[in-house]
């Protein structure tokens, strides 16, 4: 039975890989996968995975700006679907994980409470 994440992985085959690597290993600021825990660290490793806060914002970022020389070309299922397979392979989705506009703000992503507070007097945190 295809799930998601295998259309995800259809498409990311396809469309994807060839910049960001069959696995989302990609080539140095490519990469989409990997590096959890490693913000901070002399090898500090930014993907979907280890940097992004929150996942509808990987959603809205690949809705908008990818593939990088098509954006806008896709559906917004086949951007849920692409974003499910990068986020199961960052391991924080199961293969069989349906990903829509109600699962997706759920699911936790590593780097959630990563980001400081606005230090600048002007704007009032809400947190
Ligand atoms: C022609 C090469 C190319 C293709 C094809 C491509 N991308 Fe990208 N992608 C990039 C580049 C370059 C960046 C960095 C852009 C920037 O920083 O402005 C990027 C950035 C991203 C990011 C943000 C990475 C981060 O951690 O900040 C995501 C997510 C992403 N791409 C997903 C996709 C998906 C999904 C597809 C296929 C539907 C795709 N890309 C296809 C070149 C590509």
């Amino acid at each position: 039975m295809a799930t998601e994440t295998v259309e995800g992985k259809e498409i990311f085959e396809r469309r994807c890989a060839k910049c960001h690597g069959q696995k989302g290993e990609g080539a140095d600021d490519a990469a989409l996968v990997g590096g959890i825990g490693s913000l901070g660290k002399p090898k500090e490793l930014r993907t979907v995975g280890s940097f992004w806060p929150h996942a509808p914002g990987v959603w809205d970022y690949v809705n908008r700006a990818m593939p990088f020389k098509e954006p806008g070309s896709m559906t917004a299922d086949q951007v849920y679907a692409v974003v499910a397979f990068i986020l199961n392979l960052n391991g924080l989705v199961e293969v069989q994980d349906e990903m829509n506009a109600k699962t997706l703000p759920k699911v936790k992503m590593p780097n959630r409470d990563g980001f400081v507070k606005d230090p600048r007097p002007d704007v009032k945190a809400k947190r």
